[in-house]
């Protein structure tokens, strides 16, 4: 068993308050509309326990119908005692099913508001951890997020706006049936409330931490379960070498076996104030009749009222039952409701690390230069600066290559110029203008990318190519044109079927260099100012290589290029070569200055 405690702080905002905070205005008019449901059903509800003791009355001695219905049964033809009586339990029945259609449809409608919210709640947190800056991104963690977003926010609407809704209802309903009830039989509703109350008291101080644990440690796991399954995807090359099957087998199971326990256990929690309401109400039927019949001199005329008591009871206490049991689950899904809200209202942590606002480029192009003035830069205030001080410019149409041990920085500092960090201190101007929130989505634009490792989707070389662009509107010609200019030959040998081969999750099925071809192409298809290649070319034989670095050099003084190498060899054909050490520039030169050893 997995043992773990709290360490989350408790937030000042309880669940409800946060999500009526994170509604739109629209839903909270459909709430509003759906309150007054509410109160029609319950209303209807109300009238057909009010109608029971003139109906068994009226059954009992049609005579003592009141005229204005009586008239209005006589309009229908009905004039002996029986026609009275039958009518009026039409009347009844008539009644018990408009109180039906309508609580039928408050369930619909709150069924639909329920998962409209919650596919609300899941578009706005999946926008959010889009749009989160890249510093934050490398801070997230995949389980949680993959959890929160399927999982839980699932959960929000099951454990939460559900319940939540239902629970609603059936108090509305439990008050006014009290207090119909009250009118008609006051002593006897105090009782039935009184008994009510002290059940449903004893249920909720038994219940309430158990079922908080139960929730929190439910909502640990799911994550962790997670967590196990995709280690056990994006090692399986090393797990079946290994032979370590059986400790991740173990492993997972000991995860979701904890998981399942809990969850199980909230299901008992949860479920468990039903058989007690239940047994309660049986009792009080038969302890009422036995009171009633004790007390009254003609057991006969306490018929009425005895019925009146049944369906009273009959009414209040699955209402509270309903009550309890909603208040259960609630009580039980706080921390998954909790975490999926706390994906709703995700925000950058880091102050400057803001969310860049989404927005069209105007189409204007880097024409002269980027400039670097004194960029420090360090990933948070707890670690130390991994750039300091950088000084730097790059002339539009310039190859420029830089080079350092590895950890020097090379990475932290294209991804800074490409505007997916933002400098600690100091600043980076593109053509005299400085980097910031206006701006960078259009610069972004602008820069191609071709990283150390290369993402790829498990669909086709030409989809792989043109990312982020839906199949339909992928350009054939330029897929083509970029795919023969990072020389990946076998694909476009086979024309249509090569660009159509699927790569296989993260790009599995095809080779390592492959792989980077695709991401060479995926940068040249972007057809951007600027592209920065990162260790690009490292698993590719050198003959390759030259190939693919002389269509690159030959790319045209209108594209920049930077590159980051390890082997010298790749930086041949750049203008300047920039060496980083320990976060600073260290020399800059020409390649025929290089040294061949390095
Ligand atoms: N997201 C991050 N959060 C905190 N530290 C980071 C992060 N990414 C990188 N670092 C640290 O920053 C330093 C520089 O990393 P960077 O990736 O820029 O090096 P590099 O020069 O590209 O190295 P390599 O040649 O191995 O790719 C390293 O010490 C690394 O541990
Ligand atoms: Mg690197």
């Amino acid at each position: 068993m997995i043992k773990e405690t709290s360490s989350r702080p408790e937030t000042g905002k309880g669940n409800i308050q946060r999500i009526w905070a994170l509604l739109p205005a629209g839903r909270r008019n459909q709430l509003g509309l759906l309150v007054m449901l509410l109160i029609v059903s319950v209303l209807s509800e109300a009238a057909t326990v009010t109608m029971v003791v003139p109906l068994i009355n009226a059954l009992a001695k049609p005579e003592s119908v009141p005229t204005f219905l009586r008239g209005f049964f006589e309009l229908f033809g009905g004039h002996t005692t029986d026609q009275i009586r039958l009518s009026m339990a039409l009347l009844f029945v008539i009644l018990i099913l408009v109180a039906a259609g309508i609580r039928l449809l408050y369930l619909w409608a709150s069924m639909r508001v329920s998962f409209a919210i919650g596919s609300d709640f899941t578009e706005t947190a999946f926008q959010k951890t889009l749009t989160l800056p890249y510093a934050e991104q490398t801070r997230l963690n995949s389980s949680h997020l993959l959890t929160g977003l399927m999982v839980k926010m699932q959960q929000l609407v099951f454990v939460g706006l559900i319940p939540l809704l239902t629970a609603a209802g059936a108090l509305v309903l439990a008050m006014t049936i009290v207090a119909t009830l009250f009118l008609i039989a006051p002593d006897v509703t105090i009782l039935l409330v009184l008994l009510v109350l002290a059940l449903v008291g004893v249920l909720v101080l038994g219940l309430r931490t158990p079922l908080k644990h139960t929730g929190e440690m439910v909502a640990r796991l799911q994550p962790k379960f997670t967590e196990r399954m995709q280690v056990a995807r994006g090692g399986i090359r090393e797990i079946i070498l290994d032979g370590t099957q059986q400790f991740f087998a173990h492993e997972l199971s000991r995860t979701q076996r904890a998981l399942r326990h809990y969850q199980a256990r909230g299901a008992f929690l949860s479920s468990s104030p039903r058989l007690f309401m239940e047994a309660a109400f049986m009792l009080t039927i038969v302890g009422l009749a036995l009171w009633t019949f004790k007390s009254a001199d003609d057991p006969i005329s306490v018929i009425p009222q005895l019925s009146l008591v049944a369906v009273g009871a009959m009414k209040i206490l699955p209402a509270a039952q309903l009550l309890i049991q909603n208040w259960a689950t609630i009580r039980n899904g706080r921390a998954v409701v909790r975490d999926a809200l706390d994906l709703v209202e995700i925000q950058a942590k880091v102050r400057g690390e803001d969310i860049v606002p989404l927005a069209k480029s105007d189409g204007t192009k880097f024409a002269r230069d980027i400039r670097l003035k004194d960029v420090w830069f360090r990933y948070s205030a707890e670690d130390p600066y991994i750039l300091r001080g950088i000084n730097l410019t790059i002339y539009k149409g310039e190859r420029i290559g830089i080079i350092g041990q590895t950890g020097a920085g090379k990475s932290t500092l294209i991804d800074l110029i490409m505007g997916l960090l933002t400098p600690t201190r100091g600043e980076i101007e593109v053509d005299e203008t400085p980097l910031d929130r206006s701006n960078l989505f259009a610069w972004r634009k602008q820069v191609a990318h071709v990283p150390q490792s290369i993402y790829l989707t498990d669909a086709s070389v030409a989809e792989n190519i043109a990312f982020g662009v839906s199949k339909s509107d992928i350009d054939r010609e330029c897929v083509i044109d970029s795919a023969q200019k990072a020389s990946i030959g076998r694909f476009v040998n086979d024309g249509d079927a090569g660009f159509a081969t699927l790569v296989g999750e993260r790009g599995m099925r095809i080779s390592g260099g492959q792989r980077q071809r695709i991401g060479i192409a995926r940068a040249l298809y972007k057809s951007a100012d600027l592209i920065v290649l990162d260790e690009a070319t490292s698993a590719l034989d050198s003959d390759t290589e030259a190939r693919i670095m002389r269509t690159i050099h030959e790319l045209g003084r209108d594209k920049t290029l930077l590159m980051i190498a390890h082997r010298l060899t790749t930086l041949r054909g750049c203008d300047r070569i920039i060496e980083l050490g320990s976060g600073e520039i260290v020399r800059v030169f020409q390649p025929d200055e290089l040294d061949p050893i390095g």
